[in-house]
């Protein structure tokens, strides 16, 4: 019969590699909880039109890469792309601004996108990220912004390049599209069909094309930069100032527009010299109309998440401790009911304890305790048992020593 494989996109995660996703979701609890996030866990399925309306009908995400099917009473469903949409939806439909104070969550889970596999691109990915509700001062932008970065820091990946844009705002934007609109009419053929298309509709996913021509073509461009309206224009301001005083180096993008169409001022991104073509470590930004969008009160936000994947490529370095378990041997079959009684023991006192329960002779639970990397090897036959002790073996010195069993735990204490 054929083997079954994994499906395309798609990767299993087992030790040693395991103990770096365990390290970064420890590190991602720790460190956002001392901004006050708090986790959030959403469906890995939604309503389909909660990401063509949030995300945008538009773009990529939507168009090309959701992973859209029927249930079997004909809902439309998609397993998330993303999870800022959900997140939103999850606060208005749980009622969490009236009840919940601050509105900081982080969150750290499986997305899923029609992408092209390659290294650092996969169809089931995670993405680890923070989302915060009800704050539209430029001073949280930034601080998002250091979080993001600062993280990596601790994480030990500090080269990475931080780049940051204004996308404006649904004053000054529409403007802008208009004179955008012009210059890609301008264009002509040199665009490609499919950005010719956009023209009428976003404009801005141009910038997103992956053709040479369409590239050149964008860099011709007006940007937004030149066409904030005064509050947009001063909120940028801010969060450059509040970045230059937590000391963040960053560099100006004009034409950083990112792939969701919910992003309102505020726009940035994190990419590693390291990843090659896929760079983005993490992305985000303000979206202060994705509230609304979705049904709930006006209501600022700002965020970003981060491809779990490419971080854990940048932890290459990290050996996580390995487990340094106790092996609890039985001389005979007979004195098993008292080696899994000694393992129970053990584990309440937090060891790793394993026992082989296939009744083989002792020469074979030493190889097996080898095999496990076992730390301590505890035998117990007739002579241990009738004395009420154990003879501890120390796998690596191979010095062995017979202790009393109401002492065992202080002796472990002093060795282990
Ligand atoms: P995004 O830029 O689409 O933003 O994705 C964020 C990050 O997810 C990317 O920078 C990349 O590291 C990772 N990523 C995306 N697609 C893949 C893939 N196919 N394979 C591996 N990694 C991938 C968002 O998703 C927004 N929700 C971010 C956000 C949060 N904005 C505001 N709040």
């Amino acid at each position: 019969m054929n083997e079954i494989k994994a499906p395309k996109g798609t990767h299993d995660v087992f030790p040693p590699e395991i103990g770096k996703w365990q390290h970064l979701e420890n590190a991602i609890r720790s460190y956002y909880g001392r901004f006050l996030y708090q986790e959030i866990r959403t469906p890995l399925f939604e309503h389909s039109e909660l990401f063509s309306r949030g995300i945008g009908g538009e773009t990529e995400v939507v168009q090309k890469e959701m992973y859209t099917f029927s249930d079997k009473s004909d809902r439309s469903l998609t397993l998330r792309p993303e999870n800022t949409a959900a997140v939103v939806r999850a606060v208005i439909e749980n009622n969490l601004i009236e009840t919940m104070a601050p509105l900081r969550f982080y969150y750290f889970g499986p997305m899923f996108r029609y992408d092209k596999p390659q290294k650092g691109r996969y169809r089931q990915f995670h993405q680890y990220g923070i989302e915060v509700l009800g704050d539209d001062s430029p001073q949280v932008d930034a601080e998002v912004i250091f979080a993001a970065v600062d993280f990596l820091r601790e994480l030990g990946i500090a080269q990475v390049q931080l780049e940051l844009n204004s996308v404006g705002c649904p004053s000054c934007r529409p403007a802008y599209l208009e004179v955008l609109r012009q210059a890609a009419r301008a264009e002509g053929e040199r665009l490609c069909a499919d950005c010719r298309r956009k023209i009428d509709g976003n404009p801005l996913r141009i910038f997103d094309c992956k053709q040479h021509a369409c590239g050149e073509a964008a860099r011709r461009f007006p940007v937004i930069g030149d066409h904030l309206c005064a509050e947009c224009g001063e909120h940028f301001a801010a969060v450059r100032a509040t970045l230059s005083w937590m000391n963040v180096p960053f560099e100006l993008n004009p034409r950083l527009v990112r792939g969701l169409d919910y992003y309102t001022k505020t726009a940035f991104e994190v990419t590693s010299g390291q990843l090659g073509a896929q760079n983005a470590l993490l992305g985000g930004g303000r979206y202060n109309s994705l509230v609304r969008e979705l049904g709930g009160p006006d209501l600022a936000g700002i965020g970003f998440a981060a491809g779990m994947e490419r971080i854990i490529l940048h932890l290459e370095h990290l050996e996580p401790p390995a487990p340094r378990p106790l092996f609890v041997a039985y001389g005979e079959s007979q004195w098993l009911a008292h080696a899994v009684q000694l393992a129970q023991v053990l584990r309440k006192e937090g060891y790793p304890v394993y026992v082989d329960y296939q009744g083989r002779n002792l020469k074979k639970q030493f190889k097996k305790a080898d095999r496990i990397a076992a730390a301590f090897t505890l035998v117990l036959a007739a002579d241990e048992v009738e004395s009420g002790s154990v003879s501890v073996k120390n796998m690596a010195s191979q010095q062995q020593s017979k202790i009393h069993l109401k002492d065992l735990n202080e002796w472990l204490k002093k060795n282990y």
